[in-house]
């Protein structure tokens, strides 16, 4: 996959995408009927992403105007707590963003949002999705949620010249070459080499480490209930996750994924850990001498994770968020999205013309590879058991003594308590 810098530095200007894409405010017609769409995509990549849905559900359903429900905070950490306390008040904004799998299930579950069966067969879906998406999507023969891309989270982004600077000039594909790497970084005086940002950035880590040393099927079974949290291979992952941990800045628990990308874009990091929205951040912010490869050990496992939208019991304008909801599902709706988001298309119709080596490598790679869930993006957890390992990294990460063990028996705490098995 994406080691190359080369490749990386021809990645498309997202810049000139972003120029390209307007909110559409300026076309708004001032009589029409608001659809409230909320999301946490406030700024930089993510923005840009949304900006261009909104442009072509602008044009596309006349009479309904786009009205910003945003709350911001990366992965959602604000936004799901803000649209759980609106839901509970039967106040639910006219559409929002949901991860699909496990996540979803829960808010299925709860009743809470429509079931788009129907509007699946209308829109021809069915045929458009990859049908391993539509099972994550669908409980009890029912479908609903409408998924506007597939992002992949176990990927690191390097700066280019700062691991220039320290002769480090081949991509590490084992655990033990990356801490080389980082110690090489340190010893050159980069003094915080791996960038990292709060608790939910910590767990992102921490999957990879896993799935490196545990493999994509033992991995996958932490949250299904077949892979025992006390067993020896998860010791040996959590030891490898303390030695990357002590290769961060200390600050990382204040920061949120941007202001850690932001340590990248300096140079007072190395290497970042983070899904591929960072490839539109990047680019957002005019920063091309990077490149990406899958976390060391990763290599054929696609960690997939897929932002939706649902049509909530209760919501206020049903017409209008289908009429979001068929932008979202659309070939260009997804084309024009996921050209600025740094995603793929969930849809297996869009061609990879105009996107980015990256967008093309991981669109090979998503067909080719083995797919595992997040549990930090939903998609393996649902959200109690998110939260619940958040706050054990979270209270992992401040802690003098960085208890193995204890760390150990925490995450298998959550998991006695979330694990489906
Ligand atoms: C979402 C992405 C978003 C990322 C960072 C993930 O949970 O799926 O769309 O870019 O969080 O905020």
């Amino acid at each position: 996959m994406l080691s190359t810098r080369r490749a990386l530095a021809a990645v498309v200007s997202v810049a000139t995408l972003l120029a390209a894409s307007a909110c559409g405010s300026a076309d708004e017609d001032p009589g029409a009927t608001k659809v409230e769409v909320f999301t946490w995509w406030a700024e930089g990549g993510e923005k840009a992403g949304l900006d261009a849905l909104v442009s072509r559900f602008t044009t596309d359903c006349a009479g309904q105007r786009f009205e910003d429900g945003v709350v911001a905070g990366g992965a959602g950490i604000n936004a799901k707590e803000v649209l759980n306390a609106r839901i509970e008040q039967n106040d639910p904004p006219d559409t929002y963003q949901v991860h699909a799998g496990a996540e979803l299930a829960d808010y299925i579950a709860a009743g809470r949002v429509q079931d788009l069966s129907a509007e699946y067969d209308s829109w021809g879906l069915r045929q458009a999705l990859p049908q391993g998406l539509i099972d994550d999507l669908t409980v009890d023969g029912k479908i609903y949620s409408v998924p506007a891309n597939i992002h992949r989270a176990n990927v690191v982004w390097a700066n280019s010249q700062v691991l220039a600077g320290a002769g480090i000039l081949r991509t590490p594909r084992t655990l033990d070459a990356f801490l080389k790497d980082l110690a090489k970084l340190r010893k050159a005086g980069i003094e915080s080499p791996l960038a990292l940002g709060r608790d939910w950035t910590q767990l992102m880590v921490l999957e990879s480490v896993l799935i490196s040393d545990l493999g994509p099927k033992r991995f996958a079974g932490l949250f299904a209930g077949t892979t025992n949290w006390r067993g020896k291979a998860v010791t040996t992952a959590l030891n490898h996750y303390a030695q990357l941990l002590s290769y961060s800045n200390p600050d990382r628990d204040s920061l949120d994924w941007p202001e850690a990308e932001r340590l990248l874009i300096d140079g007072q990091a190395g290497y970042q850990v983070m899904g591929d929205w960072e490839a539109a951040d990047l680019e957002a912010n005019n920063f091309r001498a990077y490149e990406a490869f899958p976390f060391p050990g990763n290599d054929g496992v696609f960690q997939w994770l897929a932002d939706s939208f649902v049509l909530p019991t209760g919501a206020g304008n049903a017409e209008g968020t289908r009429c979001w909801l068929k932008t979202v599902a659309s070939a260009d709706g997804q084309r024009e999205f996921n050209l600025r988001k740094g995603s793929i298309p969930a849809r297996t119709d869009v061609t990879g013309a105009g996107f980015s080596a990256y967008q093309v490598e991981a669109m090979k790679d998503w067909k080719s590879d083995t797919p595992v869930p997040s549990c930090a993006h939903g998609s393996a957890c649902p959200q109690d058991w998110q939260n619940a390992m958040n706050a054990v990294l979270g209270g992992f990460s401040t802690s003098a003594e960085k208890n193995i063990t204890q760390l150990q028996n925490a995450l298998a705490a959550t998991a006695d308590q979330y694990a489906k098995g």
